[in-house]
């Protein structure tokens, strides 16, 4: 009898054995596919939207979130110079920059065609702080936004600002800002990053007065996008949730690392009536190199009438 069940467990367990190895072999397949190909996979997502007074001019934003440079990194330096070509009337940095604090020249060197076009910008957490090797991954799967300032080097805040402030960037922290492009009078609003708490809604301008009202922030919460809903945004951009980074299969995002849901943490959505775009990024935590199902995106949003 125990001979019996020896015979038939041996190949059962050499199946197993089998099946697990095949199992691990393609997990680590997919994690190399995610570090060294999906997360250099740049994409360009193109949205048209009917938001601007009749017999406007087309206008053109490109939106950029969660670059998170580090010394050395080149393809994405490639992608970001080749949009420049896209001559947009205007560039909008949903923040998130930096992810070392030497990274200021390499950034900058990044953006450099397109900080000749008129732009704007709104600060994240990660342009303040820099990422820790500690629990690197905490990134994908849990609440951060209280992390962030605990013992976490500083980074170049203060040198990047002027250096896109220089350049001519709008700044959108906790303030609006009245921009005229490409014949278009705009009215921008701002905030600090939501995602520490910085955020202090400036609202827009009188009503009636601009032909678009366009609210900017990094971390899509909840609060934020209603409230710019409610001050009279006709769009809203945002950034942070890096589309979920690490997606199941069709792109499901599994967080969004703020209060929104993780199905809405990418696209074009709709919060209060009013549409918000969410980028998916172009970067990575250095310490989470990693995207699966979810790859880095610039987003070139056309406005009509
Ligand atoms: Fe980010």
């Amino acid at each position: 009898m125990s001979t019996a069940n020896t015979a038939q467990t041996a190949p059962a367990l050499r199946a197993a054995a089998a099946a697990a190895g095949a199992g691990a072999a393609a997990a680590a397949g997919l994690g190399a596919w995610g570090v060294v190909v999906e997360r250099r996979r740049f994409q360009l997502r193109t949205e048209r939207l009917r938001l601007l007074p009749a017999g406007s001019p087309p206008l053109r934003i490109l939106h950029l979130s969660d670059l998170h440079v580090w010394p050395g990194q080149r393809s994405v330096k490639d992608f970001v110079h080749s949009l420049a070509q896209l001559q947009p009337d205007l560039v909008v940095d949903t923040g998130d920059n930096l992810s070392h604090p030497e990274a200021l020249p390499w950034l900058l060197e990044i953006l450099e065609p397109l900080l000749r076009f008129p732009g704007a910008y709104v600060p994240g957490s990660n342009c303040y702080f820099a990422p820790r090797l500690k629990n690197p991954l905490r990134y994908l799967w849990r609440d951060t936004s209280g992390e962030a300032r605990d013992e976490a080097p500083r980074l170049p805040t203060r040198a990047m600002h002027d250096a896109f402030d220089a350049a001519g960037w709008t700044p959108l922290i906790n303030r609006s800002a009245r921009m005229e492009v490409a014949g278009l009078r705009l009215d921008l609003s701002g905030v600090d990053d939501p995602h520490l708490g910085y955020d202090r809604h400036p609202g827009f301008g009188a009503p009636g007065t601009a032909d678009l009202r366009l609210g900017v922030a990094h971390a899509p919460y909840l609060r934020t996008l209603d409230r710019f809903a409610a001050d009279g945004a006709d769009l809203v951009l945002a950034g942070h949730t890096h589309g979920g980074q690490v997606c199941l299969p069709g792109g499901r995002a599994l967080v969004s690392n703020c209060d929104l849901e993780p199905e809405r943490c990418k696209g074009l959505i709709t919060q209060g009536g009013v549409p918000v775009n969410i980028s998916a990024g172009l970067g990575t935590s250095r310490f989470a190199p990693i995207r699966l199902f979810c790859p880095p995106e610039a987003v070139l949003l056309t406005l009509t009438d």
